[in-house]
């Protein structure tokens, strides 16, 4: 290994702590190139960084923006130091050619790159001596996993995409642009325009050799659904099955899937667990419960390792990549068009549930941290194992509070409506999180008033000047 003296002889050298649980390298104090970035994350927190020598660079990047928990894997060599969870900052760094021991002897996973997740129970170490295999996690190319994103030119990929670049990724962004904006795929990220339905060239573009696939690509429209379920049937379920028949063929045996909260339907219990039936009522929702299905088979059958994510309502925005969608259905979104005056007023459908002030209650959940997320889940992944994990703020917030929320971020009255109920509409939908809590360390950071301010921003940011 060589050592990082030059670079920490030029800057303070970030303190990280390893989790004993899960084995994440958590910042306590680090320094970014321009400042102590301690304040931002501290003991604790399941974000996973890796100081690493040879990739120095992309990490001191990545400490700029700590919350994207984007993680190197660890690996032998990195320049991490050891400090039992909860303790204050007194630690001893690795020595040169020190070994990462991971899972209390169990074997690293293999044959694909990733880390060795150590369960409850195991541990980590320090071995002194000899690099072995178990230490080699990351795979050949130690600059970074090369990841595709299908969907990246829309929301949610854009920003993950983004998220993952920082984080020293490789990304290749697949889009067909049906929805989505060829200006939204980050700088650094190579772009296929190519759609899922066409298995031809999604096999071209898969045979570039990725380590795994972030899936956003889908139509998401609810009522356009209902209309037409045969496009979102051919869009979501046939070209995730192309997507899996490419992957399957050139070898990449990683996916993390963006589902939905959408599949339980209208839950009997809130908050929604990942053992409640499944009852979807509409056919997006059906629809990504299939592919939810053929995802556990391919696990099953083929050896996939995956993670579905569900989650209801996303918001929020990351630097100049936020929600663009042609045809907004989204709160948070709406609400902020009535601030520029782009609509007059918000309409607020059902003032009579039972919930504090009457209205809904719904999910939202920060981009950014859903990003996190995803990285999470991909460098958990396990071959043969199919896991879901339901993503959500804990909470809920009310549709007033939210529109509350809006006015004090925007200084804008923002007139409100008052409507009934829409058909269909229960009064509460809140997904639980404590299962990816417990098995990857996730919960979600950002606050409404974060994801209200960065979608405010974002939509500032897209309005002409003057
Ligand atoms: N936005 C939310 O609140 C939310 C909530 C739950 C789940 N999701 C899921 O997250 C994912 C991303 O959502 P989003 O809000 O970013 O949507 P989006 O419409 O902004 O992004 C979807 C992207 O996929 C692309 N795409 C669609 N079909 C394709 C195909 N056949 N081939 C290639 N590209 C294709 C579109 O052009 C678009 O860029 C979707 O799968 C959605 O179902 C979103």
């Amino acid at each position: 290994m060589a050592p990082a003296a030059s670079a920490q002889a030029q800057t303070p050298t970030p303190n990280v702590v390893i989790s004993p649980r899960y084995q994440q390298v958590v910042v306590t104090q680090g320094y970014d190139g321009y400042g102590p970035a301690s304040s931002v994350v501290c003991a604790g927190t399941p974000i996973r960084w890796v100081v690493r020598s040879t990739a120095r660079l992309s990490c001191l990047a990545a400490l700029r923006a700590p919350t994207v928990g984007v993680c190197a894997t660890l690996q032998e060599g990195d320049n991490v130091f050891e400090l039992p969870a909860q303790q204050p900052a007194t630690i001893e760094p690795l020595r040169d050619g020190d070994v990462l021991r991971r899972d209390q002897g169990r074997p690293a996973p293999g044959p694909g790159h990733g880390p060795g997740r150590t369960g409850p129970g195991g541990g980590t170490g320090v071995v002194r001596g000899t690099p072995g295999p178990a230490a080699r996690a990351r795979g050949p190319d130690d600059a970074g996993m090369k990841v595709l994103v299908t969907g990246g030119a829309g929301y949610i990929g854009s920003v993950v995409a983004q998220q993952l670049l920082d984080g020293g990724y490789d990304v290749v962004v697949l889009d067909d642009l049906s929805t989505g904006h060829r200006d939204a795929v980050p700088e650094g990220a190579a772009f296929e325009e190519v759609s899922l339905l066409d298995l031809d060239a999604t096999e071209r573009v898969l045979a570039g050799g990725f380590d795994g696939v972030l899936h956003f690509a889908a139509k998401s429209l609810v009522g356009e659904s209902m209309e037409r379920p045969e496009l979102y049937y051919r869009n979501n379920v046939c070209g995730t099955l192309n997507l899996l028949d490419a992957m399957r063929s050139q070898g990449c045996r990683r996916l993390v899937f963006s589902s939905t909260a959408a599949t339980y339907g209208e839950p009997a219990q809130v908050p929604i667990r990942e053992d409640a039936v499944t009852s979807p009522t509409n056919a997006y929702g059906a629809t990504k419960l299939a592919i939810d299905a053929m995802i556990s088979f391919e696990c099953l059958a083929h050896g996939l390792g995956a993670a579905s994510l569900r989650y209801f309502n996303v918001a929020g925005a990351l630097g100049p990549r936020g929600e663009r969608h042609a045809v907004e259905t989204h709160l948070i979104p709406i609400v902020l068009q009535v601030a520029l005056g782009q609509r007059d007023a918000v309409a607020v459908f059902g003032t009579d549930y039972p919930t504090p002030d009457g209205t809904a209650v719904r999910d939202y959940i920060h981009v950014q941290d859903l990003g996190r997320a995803h990285l999470l889940a991909l460098e958990a992944s396990r071959a043969g194992k199919h896991v879901i994990y339901n993503l959500g703020n804990g909470a809920g917030f009310s549709v007033r509070e939210v529109v509350d929320v809006a006015r004090e971020v925007t200084g804008h009255p923002i007139p409100a409506r008052d409507t009934g109920r829409r058909a269909g509409d229960p009064s509460v939908l809140v997904a639980a999180s404590d299962r990816i809590q417990q098995e990857l360390g996730w919960q979600a950071e950002k606050t409404l008033q974060d994801m209200v301010a960065d979608a405010w921003a974002f939509a500032r940011s897209r309005q002409p000047a003057g």
